[in-house]
């Protein structure tokens, strides 16, 4: 292919305007960074995008809090990110904000698009609403089916009036495209996740609402402004929009997307919904979604509202920027979730970057400052140490897979084991005995030889470390470029020779943690116990009575959708009565007289004025619910577990 050739487009997910950036989505961009320099490197045409997502309830709402417009906040926060990207030289060609004009108008085209080509109808929308609260809650979040997990009062089934976005009939292809297309979604695990949850079945998907305003608009050949657009519709479409989809069409040249890079919390909204929306708009589909893993604190997910996000800009400052970079693609195989801790991040810098690459740097000035003024010949290497440079040559063949298919630490490992030749040829060959003894030429063959190797992985590994990469290169007379990338990687010619310039270490030892532990936002009982979320001793689990009731009565609620009452015999002198939201499930009569498990030792409650002296043991998933039941009839009140 000819350099005009090859086209890549990268991509960042969006990040809402609600949050200020942390390293996760620092994580995120710089990958999406490596990944467009090393498609620049290679002669690769590139498009590296980012951007924001501003449109949505939670933006309305949370500017609403601070007492601004939802522009002026979107403007403030989308600033932030942009300035972060800046100072930490992200090499984005374009950063889409979905409050552009531009975007609106692709927004639009497409849904004018998918809806004249029958993909969307109008219908309604069902959710249980709380008036006091004025919120939607899915048929999960409701107590006892029906009411508000905020404030306890009854719910209503609610329809809103929606237009819908025919994703069922995409199921079989969706299907059809993961397994014919090997690599469409990485790592390999996430899309066995992905395959399994649409082979369970994929509903229609509501894509406009009527209760807020804070989105972009019908297009006006529909008529009806009463909707705002769905804004996972809307921000998807960014990748898109971006390249001038329904306007100036001139960088759709880039499409399909090379890579679009997501956080695991994503992966289905780009998986499943946004190769459905480009089927129906007629568009190729990206050629990778790569989903990476969280970042986390302590085993923690960082968030804001957690207090545990690390600072990226304190992290770089302190540790140096590339250092990081290097750090965050390194340390975690990419799909895996990485606790950052600023031990490891040390660690990496002494051990990798220091001992193992910055050294050979200083050993090539040291050598061939005592034994050729500084002179390095790539004379006699062939010759003599044909053996090393075929097996690095034999590591660095594939070398570009392992990025394009975003094994950043494989990628890296791999480039490190190069350096383990380059180390391990010194110590084997002994260039100062070979001075010595007379063997200049053996001697400089083996400088030679290092510097060699030193030039391929400064080379391969300048997308992740451009600054450092070009240090080194302008201290070996080399640069960093498509031309040399040719050279010496794909072709493996040697460096000519050259004068080296002597330049102070590039990784200064750090002995001791740079960054203030930043204070725990909550007291230290409190972070214990989070840390330990989820799992509970023994003790605590027989804290919870659960016992074997058998059912005496079973009866409607009057006016209740959801829920029966129950008189059930726990081997107690009364029986207890129960209020179970289980009436779309089951009739009275099939109850009666069946066993069922009790939580005995609940705090008595009220729910549409019955008392309720105990919670049913049930099962549920979207086909329905199921009581868990002993295999065979035990005593009432048997304790279980
Ligand atoms: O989801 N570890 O935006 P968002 C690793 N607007 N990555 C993390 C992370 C963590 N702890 N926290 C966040 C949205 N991220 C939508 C996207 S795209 C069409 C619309 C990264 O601001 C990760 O990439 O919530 C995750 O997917 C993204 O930030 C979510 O950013
Ligand atoms: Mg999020």
């Amino acid at each position: 292919m000819s350099k005009e050739e090859k086209k890549a487009y990268i991509t960042t997910p969006i990040y809402y305007v609600n949050d200020i950036p942390h390293i996760g989505h620092a994580y995120t961009t710089i990958i999406a960074d490596t990944m467009a320099r090393f498609y620049r490197l290679r002669g690769y045409k590139t498009y590296f995008l980012t951007g924001t997502d501003e449109h949505g309830q939670k933006i309305e709402q949370a500017a609403l809090k601070r007492g601004r417009t939802p522009k002026e906040y979107a403007d403030e926060i989308s600033g932030k990110f942009k300035a972060l990207w800046d100072e930490f030289e992200i090499s984005y060609d374009d950063f889409i904000r979905t409050t552009d004009e531009r975007h609106k108008i692709g927004v639009q085209k497409a849904f004018e698009v998918m809806y004249n080509n029958g993909d969307i109808y109008k219908g309604e929308y069902e959710g249980h609403y709380c008036v006091s609260c004025e919120t939607f809650f899915t048929e999960t979040q409701l107590i006892d089916g029906e009411g508000c997990p905020d404030c306890g009062k009854v719910t209503n089934l609610v329809k809103e009036e929606s237009y819908f976005f025919k994703l069922s009939k995409y199921q079989d292809k969706l299907l059809k495209w993961y397994s014919d297309d090997d690599k469409c979604v990485l790592p390999k695990g996430k899309k066995n996740e992905v395959i399994s949850f649409v082979k369970q079945g994929l509903r229609d998907l509501s894509v406009t609402r009527t209760s807020f305003d804070w989105g972009v608009k019908l297009p006006k050949s529909m008529n009806d402004d009463k909707h705002v657009m769905y804004v996972w519709l809307d921000a998807l479409l960014n990748y898109i929009t971006a390249l001038g989809y329904g306007k100036n069409e001139d960088r759709m040249e880039f499409w399909p997307a090379t890579a679009h890079l997501v956080g695991k919390d994503i992966l289905r909204f780009h998986a499943i919904y946004w190769p459905a929306f480009l089927m129906s708009l007629g568009l190729p589909l990206p050629k990778h979604i790569a989903a990476h893993g969280w970042w986390t604190r302590n085993g923690e997910k960082m968030s804001k509202s957690k207090g545990n996000v690390v600072n990226p800009k304190e992290v770089a400052d302190a540790y140096g920027l590339e250092n990081f970079r290097y750090f965050m693609l390194r340390e975690v195989p990419f799909g895996q979730d990485g606790d950052f801790s600023q031990k490891a991040l040390i660690d990496r810098i002494n051990s990798d970057l220091g001992n193992e690459f910055g050294n050979l740097l200083n050993r090539i000035i040291g050598m061939s400052g005592k034994y050729s003024d500084f002179n390095i010949t790539s004379k006699n290497v062939a010759k003599l140490h044909q053996k090393e440079l075929a097996e690095a040559n034999e590591i660095l063949k594939d070398i570009e897979l392992k990025l394009d298919e975003l094994q950043t630490n494989r990628y890296l490992e791999d480039l490190w084991r190069v350096l383990t030749i380059a180390n391990g040829a010194i110590t084997a060959h002994e260039p100062w005995v070979k001075i010595k003894n007379g063997d200049t030429d053996g001697a400089l063959a083996v400088v030679g030889l290092v510097a060699n190797l030193l030039a391929k992985v400064t080379i391969l590994v300048s997308p992740v470390m451009p600054k450092t990469a070009s240090k080194i290169a302008d201290a070996m007379k080399f640069e960093i470029s498509y031309e040399s990338y040719k050279k010496y990687i794909v072709d493996n010619e040697l460096l000519e020779d050259f004068s080296i310039e002597k330049i102070p270490p590039l990784f200064p030892k750090i002995e001791e943690e740079l960054l203030k532990t930043p204070k725990p936002s909550i007291d230290k009982k409190k972070e214990d116990k989070k840390s330990n979320e989820g799992i509970i001793s023994i003790d605590q689990f027989f804290q919870t009575k659960l016992k074997v009731g058998t059912v005496l009565e079973a009866t409607e609620v009057e006016k209740s959708k959801k829920l029966l009452k129950l008189k059930v015999d726990l081997g107690e002198e009364n029986p207890r009565q129960i209020v179970a939201g289980i009436k779309e499930f089951y009739s009275p009569n099939e109850l009666i007289d069946s066993q069922v498990c009790v939580v005995a030792n609940l705090k008595p409650a009220k729910i549409m004025g019955l008392l309720s002296e105990g919670m049913l043991l049930a099962a549920k998933d979207k086909d329905g619910l199921s009581l868990i039941r002993p295999e065979h009839k035990r005593n009432s009140g048997s304790l279980i577990g």
